[in-house]
């Protein structure tokens, strides 16, 4: 068995993930590949325009592109080069037949199995580094190992990362996850990507840091932490609209709830929801296995997950509704932020998106501004181009809120807090109002301006 590690899949996951183990093991080769030639092109592109924006990551690739971590479209050249087979295709929320709007579509992972049995030149290990339904790598080993010569031997390694801290994430994680069989090749395999993830003289994971369990522990485990993570968003944001109701402020009550060591503070932040490309479709994911199992409660529970959030964005277009004269139309809203959190361009199931649909149909003029997603937006709401009142796009803020009625606050970028809130007021058409989703401006400040200001949760 040789050290080359191959990744199929270069994505927000492959990417990252890949560069900083080539990082971490110098005496290994990593080859990311895919079947998205720009995509690879740009991982290649000598100015490093890489394809998706990660604080940090440019620096590691231009450490390691080139020594010991290579971008290709040749998959078959790959798998044959390496060992240790990643993959890390995306696996999107199926819309088409049995499981529609909730179950993961798999045929990127089977069809990038078949050809790894096709390809084979040797033994491998296939290292499961998507987010897959349980007893998914059940399916991909059965697959595998009709090969007449070759064993397969199928992990679990889920990635816990988080867009915009990627690269921190990665090189201090948590906990690394391998799950793999309980037999003495799958304890040989485990062991092998133990070895990857101490890295090259132990100077990575620590150890104890990497904890091992079966296949479906593994798989299950990802799904589940995403699952306990988004609860944790939405059952702030419903406590956030009792507080609105009520004249308590969710960030006190969020603050003393996190006070207890037992809850922790951390992902107690009101906002507009959660968004990005893998809570909503991770927790659908559950509901449909939860479903398929019969635990029909359960399956309820977690999909009051997903509704809380949708009405968080409701509640959001609806309370600008009330607050400017019961008329939107014709009325020029800048949107401040369109990706799905501070530091990343990535707009994939972005609360700003839905926002601005919703707006979009009480023929809002709307502006969008963000530091790195006006590509992405535009992309998303391509289709609203033919509608009455199209959005604009600027990467100003200034340029965005000259004349508007409103500031609308969807992404809790740094830069905003920052920016000059009084020559912002001036430009505007008043009264003019503030509308803070990430409650991370400073609302006292902006109302001795002369803004109105709404908050979440307050
Ligand atoms: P992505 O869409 O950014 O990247 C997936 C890549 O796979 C694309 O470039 C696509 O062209 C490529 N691909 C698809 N089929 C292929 C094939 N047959 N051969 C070669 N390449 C192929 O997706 P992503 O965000 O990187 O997510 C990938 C997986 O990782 C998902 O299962 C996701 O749930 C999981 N995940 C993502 C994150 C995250 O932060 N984005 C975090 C943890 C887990
Ligand atoms: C999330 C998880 O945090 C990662 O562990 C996981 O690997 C990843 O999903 C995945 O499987 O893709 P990510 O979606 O990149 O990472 O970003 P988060 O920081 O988790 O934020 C998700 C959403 O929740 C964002 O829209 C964010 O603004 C929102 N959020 C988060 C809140 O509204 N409040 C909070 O307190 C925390």
């Amino acid at each position: 068995m040789n050290k080359n590690i191959v990744c199929i899949g270069a994505g927000y996951i492959g990417g990252p993930t890949m560069a900083v183990i080539a990082k971490m093991n110098p005496d290994r080769k990593v080859i990311v590949v895919d079947i998205n030639k720009s995509r690879i092109a740009a991982w290649n592109s000598k100015n490093y325009a890489l394809p998706i924006f990660e604080p940090g990551l440019v620096d590691v690739v231009k450490e390691v592109r080139g020594k010991n971590l290579f971008f290709s479209t040749d998959i078959k050249k790959a798998v044959q080069d390496c060992d240790i087979i990643f993959v890390g295709v995306n696996t999107p929320t199926k819309m088409f037949g049995k499981g529609a709007g909730r179950a993961s579509d798999l045929q990127y992972w089977e069809a990038t199995a078949r050809n790894v049995a096709k390809w084979a030149n040797g033994d491998k290990i296939v290292v499961e580094k998507s987010t897959l339904p349980v007893r998914t790598a059940a399916a991909m080993s059965a697959i595998l190992n009709t090969h007449e010569k070759y064993h397969f031997e199928v992990l679990s390694n889920p990635e816990f990362l988080a867009e915009g801290t990627a690269i921190k994430d990665l090189l201090t994680p948590d906990r690394v996850l391998i799950g793999g069989a309980k037999t003495p090749s799958g304890d040989a395999a485990v062991d092998e990507l133990v070895k990857v993830y101490c890295g090259k003289g132990g100077k990575w994971v620590p150890r104890e840091r990497v904890l091992t369990t079966n296949v479906w522990s593994a798989e299950l485990t990802k799904l589940a932490a995403n699952a306990f993570l988004a609860q944790r968003v939405s059952s702030i944001n419903a406590i956030a609209g009792l507080c609105e109701a009520t004249g308590a402020d969710v960030d006190e009550v969020a603050r003393v709830i996190g006070a207890d060591r037992r809850i922790g503070p951390k992902f107690l932040k009101a906002g507009p929801g959660f968004g990005g490309s893998c809570f909503k479709k991770d927790v659908l994911n559950l509901v449909y296995l939860c479903e398929t199992f019969g635990l029909h409660t359960a399956a309820e529970y977690w999909m009051g997950v997903i509704k809380m959030n949708d009405h968080q964005q409701e509640r959001i277009v609806s309370r600008l509704f009330r607050a400017m004269f019961n008329t939107l139309a014709n009325k020029k809203i800048a949107m401040f932020g369109f990706a799905f959190k501070a530091d990343t361009g990535d707009t994939r199931e972005t609360p700003a998106g839905t926002v601005a649909r919703l707006l979009n149909d009480e023929h809002v003029c709307l502006s969008i501004t963000d530091p790195k997603a006006i590509p992405n937006a535009k992309k998303d709401l391509e289709d609203l181009l033919c509608t009455p009142t199209p959005p604009t796009y600027t990467s100003d803020p200034y340029v965005a809120a000259k004349d508007a009625d409103a500031i609308l606050l969807m992404t809790d970028w740094s830069e905003y807090p920052a920016l000059d809130w009084t020559k912002l007021y001036k430009s505007m058409r008043k009264p003019a109002l503030v509308f803070d989703t990430r409650n991370c401006l400073d609302a006292d400040k902006l109302r001795k301006i002369g803004f109105t200001v709404l908050n979440i949760g307050k």
